[in-house]
């Protein structure tokens, strides 16, 4: 089959490999489309470095094929498999999904929603499931302030948002500004004009790199920051320092600071998928890019020009 290949941080090649077998639990997919994300660029650039101590692998990536989100057809059963047989439209997860096949565990894939195409349905399992966990348990009624806005994760979480009745504020720069109020956000700020004024019940940090003391002065006082991320070019943390001082002063403060670390989880995509057939949220697919053209699509997320999503098509 073709797929990326990486061998090493830094480089990315079109290449020949065999099609990978499901194991346990497991279903060999035909990929149709995959998404890009910061994630992505990680694991490509193997920066920052805190990453390869953590387990991505010290010298080289631990999968020789870059790509997470998915979304494609199931072609074939892995032992144990129940719930999805051999034809099923799904979209989810798995390592390796910048490939013509892909194996995905069944516990990070759930049914494709009839109302998407390949296309968009890849560009909503990380970034969306991100933004679903960053958000459960906001209520009606709540000011919501969305930082990064007009990103991956920002453009679900405006959505989402709303979808829980929240008013909500977004934060971008000005190309994206059309986006972020067409995604439903009551207000949108162009930081590049001004940043953000108020106080809010929950601000849902994607991007910025604000100093924590500056968050949490626009919060209510029993108001929740989530850090979602936020990228810095420090090779050796690359901005995660900000999320270690926030778990930090946590128990000190009434304020709740959550650095998210979000799951993968089918039953997740399930329930963004009611959310999508229901109208309430739809993904954002900025462009697409040839399985030959991979690695720009990795570096065109990274120079962050992308207004919502980008997705690979096979
Ligand atoms: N914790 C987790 O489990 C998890 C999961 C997914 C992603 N992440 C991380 O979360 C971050 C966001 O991911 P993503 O996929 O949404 O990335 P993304 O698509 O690059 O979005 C980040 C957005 O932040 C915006 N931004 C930059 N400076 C800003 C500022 N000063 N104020 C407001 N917005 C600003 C960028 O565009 P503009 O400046 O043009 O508006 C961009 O749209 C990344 O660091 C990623 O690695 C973490």
């Amino acid at each position: 089959m073709k797929a990326v290949v990486q061998r090493r941080y830094g480089s990315a090649v079109l290449g020949d490999l065999d099609v990978p077998v499901p194991g346990q639990d497991e279903v060999l997919l035909e990929v149709r489309a995959a998404g890009v994300d910061m994630g992505t660029w990680h694991l490509l650039s193997g920066r920052p470095y805190l990453l390869r101590v953590i387990g991505f692998g010290f010298r080289g990536p631990k999968s020789p094929v870059p790509g997470m989100d998915v979304s494609g057809v199931v072609r074939e059963i892995g032992p144990g498999v129940t719930g999805f047989a051999v034809g099923d439209e799904v979209f989810g997860v798995c390592s390796g999904s910048f490939a013509e096949y892909a194996v995905a565990p069944v516990s990070k894939l759930a049914r494709k929603p009839e109302v998407l195409s390949f296309t968009e349905a890849a560009a909503v399992p990380i970034s969306g499931g991100t933004a679903l966990q960053a958000l459960r348990g906001v209520h009606p009624g709540q000011r919501v302030l969305v930082l990064g806005a007009g990103g991956g994760v920002g453009s679900y979480g405006v959505q989402i948002a709303r979808a829980l009745g929240a008013h909500v504020t977004g934060v971008c720069s000005t190309p994206k500004v059309e986006l972020v109020r067409e995604l439903g956000a009551q207000e949108v700020v162009d930081y590049t004009v001004a940043d953000f004024t108020g106080t809010y019940d929950l601000i849902l940090d994607c991007g910025g790199h604000r100093s924590l003391s500056r968050l949490r002065k626009a919060l209510t006082p029993a108001g929740t920051l989530v850090l979602v991320g936020s990228e810095t070019t420090e090779p050796l943390l690359g901005g995660f320092d900000r999320a270690l001082r926030a778990m930090a002063l946590n128990p000190f403060v009434s304020q709740k600071l959550v650095t998210l670390m979000s799951r993968e989880r089918g039953a997740d995509y399930d329930e963004l998928g009611v959310m999508i057939e229901a109208g309430a949220v739809k993904p954002a697919v900025d462009r697409t890019f040839p399985l030959s053209a991979a690695v720009d699509a990795i570096s065109y997320v990274y120079t962050r020009r992308s207004a919502g999503k980008v997705v690979v098509t096979i």
